[in-house]
């Protein structure tokens, strides 16, 4: 096979940030601010996991950011796991070999990382992994299957806490383990009173701050299986039912399309009080998460702003890979069972909301940053 791989000393003293679905962009912007700010050379590949306007380009637009440099097309087409990760394999690749950067950086366990980082390994550059060392000790999950991977292959591992950094370490990664607290606590600092300010969404539904609940649901386990979905609704209309004030759902495309698929759509819509919505821009929903009384959430990283912004949170999960926001009592692993999920949404509806945050102090961009521009510009393996 012909060899494409650059030599080493070629390499340009230039970092590519790899971003590819909506939470990818949220946890990159402050690195891509940092490096800006710095003038420390770099440019963006987006993978295109994410394409649909209200996914990927609104969060461009609210936080700020430039276009990126590449976005690759085609990944929508894709259906199974790894045809999309092998077409943002190549897309990546491509790039890396245009632009011939010496370090590449990932967040996260959405395919697109995956993708990212085994596009640098293979290129010799340094492979820089921010959100390193989480674990749901739950392999049917494909974020598990490539967190793990991902650490694996990386030179730097930017664990957000030491519980995390232990996850790696007991692994036996390669790579040098940097706690830099995570990257979206420097997000929700950078944009929180601007959303305050500036969002008008409590208005635009027609609620009051502390007086509703909110919801987000999209996980694969979750959303996928018809007989799964239904006892998720099942759930939140008992939680309506016995709550009576408003459960605002912005609600992920693949959920729409699996309550489509599954015609559960019509009963969705029918229970009182669930207010299904479009999912909304960041600013909008920092200023939602922000004022609610409680959030249902399968989200990762809707777990870690809750626990940021003292709002009580029930995990609709089997498992976590953020502990520490359990441990501090900002959340619940409650699962989807309705009698366990009533019983969490009690538990933390009289919940003090006084814990310290166990995520980062919003200097997590500034060390990843600073880690990445110094390191050798030859990267001995
Ligand atoms: C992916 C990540 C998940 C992360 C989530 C963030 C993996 C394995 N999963 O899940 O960890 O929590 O992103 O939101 O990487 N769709 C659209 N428009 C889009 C993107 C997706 O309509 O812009 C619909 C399509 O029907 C698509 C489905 O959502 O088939 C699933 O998208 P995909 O990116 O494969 O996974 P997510 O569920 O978004
Ligand atoms: N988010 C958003 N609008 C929404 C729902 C979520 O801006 O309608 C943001 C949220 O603030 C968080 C991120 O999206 O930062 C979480 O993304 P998601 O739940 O899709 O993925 P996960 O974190 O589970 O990987």
């Amino acid at each position: 096979m012909a060899r494409k791989v650059p030599r080493r000393d070629d390499l340009e003293d230039t970092v590519a940030i790899v971003v590819g679905t909506r939470p990818g962009i949220i946890k990159m912007s402050p690195l891509i601010e940092e490096a800006e700010r710095r003038g420390y050379d770099h440019f963006v590949i987006h993978a295109g996991q994410h394409y649909s306007y209200e996914l990927d380009e609104a969060f461009f637009d609210d936080l700020g950011l430039e276009p990126p440099a590449y976005r690759l097309d085609e990944v929508e087409e894709t259906q199974f796991h790894g045809e999309q990760t092998a077409a943002m394999l190549a897309g990546i690749e491509a790039a890396l070999l245009e632009e011939q950067p010496r370090a590449v950086l990932v967040c996260g366990d959405a395919n697109f990382n995956l993708a990212g980082a085994l596009a640098a390994r293979k290129l010799g550059m340094v492979v820089g992994h921010v959100e390193a060392g989480l674990r749901s000790n739950d392999w049917q999950m494909p974020e598990e299957h490539n967190r793990v991977m991902i650490d694996h292959i990386s030179d730097y591992l930017f664990s957000p806490t030491e519980e995390a950094a232990a996850n790696a370490r007991e692994d036996n990664v390669r790579g040098e383990i940097v706690v830099t607290g995570n990257t979206i606590v420097d997000a929700v600092q950078t944009h929180i009173d601007i959303a305050k300010t500036d969002s008008t969404i409590l208005d635009d539904l027609g609620i009051d701050a502390g007086d509703y609940f909110v919801l987000t649901a999209h996980r694969e386990e979750n959303v996928d299986d018809e007989a799964v979905l239904s006892d998720v609704l099942e759930t939140i209309a008992e939680l309506a039912d016995e709550y009576d004030r408003p459960i605002v759902f912005p609600i992920h495309p693949r959920t729409t399309k699996m309550l489509e698929e599954h015609g559960l759509y019509e009963r969705a819509t029918g229970i009182e009080q669930l207010r299904l919505i479009e999912p909304l821009g960041y600013l909008d929903f920092l200023k939602l998460l922000a004022n609610c009384s409680l959030v249902l959430t399968d989200s990762g990283g809707i777990q870690e702003e809750a626990c940021i912004l003292q709002v009580p949170c029930v995990t609709l999960r089997e498992n976590t890979e953020r502990p520490e926001t359990v441990d501090v009592g900002a959340n619940v692993v409650a699962g989807t069972d309705p009698a366990d999920v009533l019983s969490a949404v009690e538990s933390m509806c009289d919940v003090e909301t006084d814990w310290s945050n166990p995520i980062g102090d919003g200097t997590a961009a500034e060390q990843v940053v600073s880690t990445i521009s110094s390191t050798p510009a030859t990267w001995e393996e």
